[in-house]
């Protein structure tokens, strides 16, 4: 399976800027690359290199009506969107968007042919008190819950420990394969097709860690934040994802 690497660009751009990204950023054989972009520049990414996938960075529970401020699915994917992440542990700390939202999110995404980029993940104090599997068997199992098991095969999965989020301090690489190994081996248990599930890592991925991160096994990719917004270290991720 081809690896997918995604870049979350979060709150971040701008009309000239983002120009210049998306002119430097072109297809990096081997791989999946992908750019998940603030809603307002949607129209402008659509003008990027084809072979980049489009994607953004939440999407509403609903599918249409009276939902000031939101964005359905089915918007996304008028404008091109064939991803989207849905639980960021930033929404989910910020916004109040708990396990059973995440979930409906992902059954809106899927409704409307937009593949869910489900994070899921643990803070540092959850590991310190040995609950990694426990946090995150919970996450699966809102998603479970409101896919079925079949849907849930069609997702894509991004484990990003909040302790590694923005911080500098990548998981190891196995912590990091420890942690995608127990996902995989919940989604058997559970009755998903868990070799169908790509299973992202995102938490301070760099030009310098990500080649040892993608020779981890069960690691499928990267969510990739700060670095995404740097052409050069992108495209070095994305290379040593191939
Ligand atoms: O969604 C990816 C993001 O949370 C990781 O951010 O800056 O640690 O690569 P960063």
């Amino acid at each position: 399976m081809k690896k997918l690497v995604a870049g979350n660009w979060k709150m971040n751009g701008g009309l000239a800027s983002n120009r210049a990204l998306l002119d430097a950023l072109g297809p990096v054989s081997g791989v999946n690359v992908l750019v998940c972009v603030p809603y307002p520049y949607l129209a402008q990414a659509q003008q990027r290199d084809p072979a980049i996938a489009l994607g953004a960075q939440d999407v509403c529970e609903y599918a249409a009506g009276a939902y000031t401020g939101e964005v359905s699915a089915a918007m996304l994917r008028e404008f091109g969107c064939s991803y989207a992440i849905v639980g960021h542990s930033e929404r989910r700390a910020l916004f109040g968007e708990d396990d059973s939202m995440v979930g409906r999110k992902a059954s809106a995404a899927l409704a409307a042919g937009v593949t869910p980029i489900v994070c899921v993940g643990e803070t540092l104090a959850e590991r310190d008190a040995g609950r990694v599997m426990d946090v995150i068997g919970a996450q699966l199992a809102a998603v479970l819950d409101a896919l079925g098991p079949e849907a849930m095969g069609r997702i894509v999965l991004a484990y990003e420990p909040v302790w590694a989020i923005g911080t500098g301090r990548s998981a190891t690489a196995e912590q990091a394969g420890d942690a995608h190994g127990a996902i995989r081996a919940w989604l058997q248990r559970h009755g998903v097709d868990g070799r169908a599930v790509p299973i992202l890592y995102g938490g301070s991925v760099k030009p310098q860690n990500a080649a040892e991160l993608f020779a981890t096994a069960d690691v499928d990719g990267g969510l990739i934040g700060g670095a995404s917004l740097v052409a050069e270290d992108f495209v070095a991720i994305c290379r040593a994802a191939a």
